[in-house]
């Protein structure tokens, strides 16, 4: 990128730490996160998907590579097919929506609600579970209230998400929440009617198989000293609906 691609935009461009092909017309980069902090229960190197389908360059997710030794790869390859969509699949994974919309003339489709210190300043179009979005990607539902619209790539037999999976250990896991664990697992078991054979999550290894992904759905959420905290808050209404004890997570 030159150094004008950046000029006048705040961004949360990152060192690249990787450049990989996946399949004609999907590729990933892994950049370092501007806003990770020591103790997170997530890795500092966090994946953009970029995928072309019927005519469409999107862009999932990104953060723009820092000009560096080898990030000049991900602006060629963007240069020279120069993105026409960019989708935020989460309130705070609004990343650099905006440096990439003002670059290529991208439109923006992602939440209608965002948190006020990360906002993105270009319109945005919502999008919906169910909602099929331009080069026939269909946004999902995550089962956890619409923190996040999951994406299904049909052509490239993929789903993309960004934080309803992580990776810990070298095994995918459905990162937990403390309401309703029954809600999420339901909703991304039914997600294994649509035909993929790849997983691409933003935290953790990023590229993962069908099978992976059964096997999340089959081991017990991944949870944290914090979110089992949380858990213990919301005891009292896990009782009223009868949800019973919260899980116990067998790494720990
Ligand atoms: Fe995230």
């Amino acid at each position: 990128m030159d150094a004008a691609g950046m000029r006048g935009d705040v961004t949360m461009a990152g060192q690249l730490e990787s450049l990989r092909e996946l399949a004609p017309g999907l590729s990933i980069w892994r950049v370092r996160h501007g806003h990770w902090h020591k103790g997170d229960d997530w890795e500092a190197v966090v994946t953009t998907t970029m995928v072309q389908a019927r005519g469409e360059v999107a862009l999932l997710d990104p953060i723009a590579p820092t000009e560096q030794e080898g990030a000049d790869a991900v602006w060629r390859r963007l240069d020279r097919s120069p993105p026409t969509m960019v989708v935020i699949l989460k309130a705070d994974h609004v990343r650099d929506a905006d440096l990439f919309a003002r670059r290529y003339g991208a439109r923006v489709f992602g939440p209608g609600l965002y948190w006020r210190d990360d906002l993105p300043t270009v319109p945005v179009q919502q999008i919906y579970p169910g909602m099929e979005l331009p080069g026939g990607m269909m946004a999902l539902s995550d089962g956890r209230w619409g923190q996040e619209t999951p994406l299904w790539l049909p052509d490239h037999r993929t789903l993309v998400f960004a934080d309803a999976l992580t990776e810990r250990r070298e095994r995918l896991r459905v990162w937990s929440t403390p309401w309703d664990e029954e809600g999420p697992l339901r909703t991304l078991r039914s997600l294994l009617r649509l035909p993929f054979d790849r997983v691409i999550i933003s935290h953790g290894e990023p590229v993962h198989d069908r099978g992976a992904y059964i096997q999340a759905l089959d081991a017990p959420p991944w949870t944290t000293p914090a979110l089992r905290e949380w858990a213990r808050q919301v005891q009292p209404y896990r009782e009223l609906l009868g949800l019973g004890p919260w899980w116990v997570d067998e790494d720990d």
